[in-house]
């Protein structure tokens, strides 16, 4: 079951998110927050973890990003939520401290509660893609990873880093990743990659392979990268019978037989979109230098954050980056909130590439563009599992 931890001297708050979490909540009431977060936790009982740390509106902003900071560095697997009105600069200050959604505080109760819901299943994905076991930190097997590259607008470059993000993967992790085309209608990763697949999502989601999954990796396509690719269907019509639950069902049972599974989506937000990104472990977002690339994107994230789409990792690209003409990397930033974690510059290669039918990481090149995608591919290298607090002394000062 999730644990809930409440920072809070507010019983009225308490006594809410009590209810929204139906009664299985800690609560902090110590004015004076400890500079070891792991003391948060001993307030209840030796072992407790949280899922997600609520900090309350009385908390003044200073203590919050500086409890949360302290989250982060010790525990990232933990969902902290603040719930406070937005303020000028408090956005970009709270993604810094690692916080991971702003709650208004007149939320509806249904919302909050779906939000808490979602909160701690992004927790729980975080733990799973770190290794970890409920609690304890100690390694288990896990789900794998599920990475989803996304963007509101086309032709932005999504198949490309998709496609070099799983050869990339691939190379670490041989036949542990898969590469899924959820263009549904005009998915282009068989040409792409070169393959000529007989069966394509359209027979992925038939009964035969949702019931077996022997019979689901039967339809995928060798890649000689190491990959397996989940190519889209033929047909533009086949579209109408993919319903969102089918690609819930496929994702799970992708991520349960490979370390990695990279989905490669359409423009937009569609239903099959949605069902991958609510399985997500990572968003990829893709966006390119021209403004209406950089305002749709930030339309999208704060979408996904209404909807409760909030994974462990969020990684923002900027592709395409053109330095003549297009905005500057940092206007982009100041209009997302958040900070580019790789800036692919425009290259010819890449173009070439794509009319080949080789990915760039595949072919080895030295091109530019080739030297950022693969600083992609080292993001996502296996967490290190961290260490256990040596002192967890118990401390029932805060203890409401
Ligand atoms: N960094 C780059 N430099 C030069 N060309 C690029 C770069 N990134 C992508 N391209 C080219 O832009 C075109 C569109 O890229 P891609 O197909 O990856 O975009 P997309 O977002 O998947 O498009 P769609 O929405 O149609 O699926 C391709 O021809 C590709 O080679
Ligand atoms: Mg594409």
């Amino acid at each position: 079951m999730s644990q809930f931890l409440v920072i809070s001297r507010d019983d009225a708050f308490v006594d809410r998110v009590s209810e929204a979490v139906g009664g299985d909540l800690d609560h902090w009431s110590d004015p004076a927050l400890p500079a070891d977060p792991g003391v948060l936790f001993s307030v209840s009982r030796d072992g407790f973890r949280p899922d997600v740390v609520i900090l309350s509106p009385d908390l003044s902003i200073a203590d919050g990003l500086t409890i949360a900071s302290a989250l982060d560095a010790a525990h990232p697997e933990i969902t902290v939520l603040l719930v406070r009105p937005v303020e000028r600069g408090l956005p970009v200050a709270a993604m810094r401290a690692g916080i991971r959604d702003l709650v208004a505080p007149g939320i509806d109760d249904v919302e909050f509660r779906d939000l808490l819901r979602k909160a701690a299943r992004a927790a729980a994905d975080r733990r799973a893609a770190a290794g970890l076991q409920d609690g304890d930190g100690e390694r288990r097997s896990t789900r794998g990873r599920v990475v989803v590259v996304l963007s509101p607008k086309g032709g932005v470059g999504k198949t490309t880093v998709a496609t070099n993000l799983a050869v990339g993967l691939a190379a670490t992790a041989p036949q542990s990743t898969v590469l899924v085309d959820l263009d549904l209608q005009f998915g282009d990763i068989a040409h792409t990659l070169q393959l000529a697949p007989e069966q394509t999502l359209t027979e992925a989601v038939s009964r035969a392979a949702a019931r077996d999954t022997m019979v689901l990796k039967s339809y995928l396509s060798a890649h000689p990268s190491g990959l397996f690719a989940l190519c889209a269907p033929h047909s533009p019509a086949d579209e109408a019978q993919i319903r969102a639950d089918d690609i819930t069902h496929l994702i799970d049972q992708l991520a349960a037989q490979y370390s990695w599974v990279v989905v490669d989506t359409d423009a937009g937000l569609s239903a099959a979109t949605l069902a991958a990104l609510d399985r997500a472990t990572d968003h990829v977002f893709v966006v390119g230098t021209d403004v209406p690339s950089v305002r749709g994107l930030r339309k999208e994230i704060d979408i996904l954050r209404q909807l409760g789409l909030v994974p462990a990792h969020r990684h923002v690209i900027i592709n395409n980056a053109d330095t003549r003409d297009g905005l500057a990397q940092q206007d982009i930033e100041t209009t997302l909130g958040h900070q580019a974690d790789v800036v692919v510059p425009f290259s010819r290669s890449v173009r070439l590439s794509t009319n080949r039918g080789v990915p760039l990481l595949q072919a080895g090149t030295r091109d530019k563009a080739g030297r950022h995608l693969r600083h992609l591919v080292r993001r996502f290298e296996p967490p290190v599992p961290k260490s256990r607090p040596t002192s967890t002394a118990r401390h029932r000062k805060g203890a409401s």
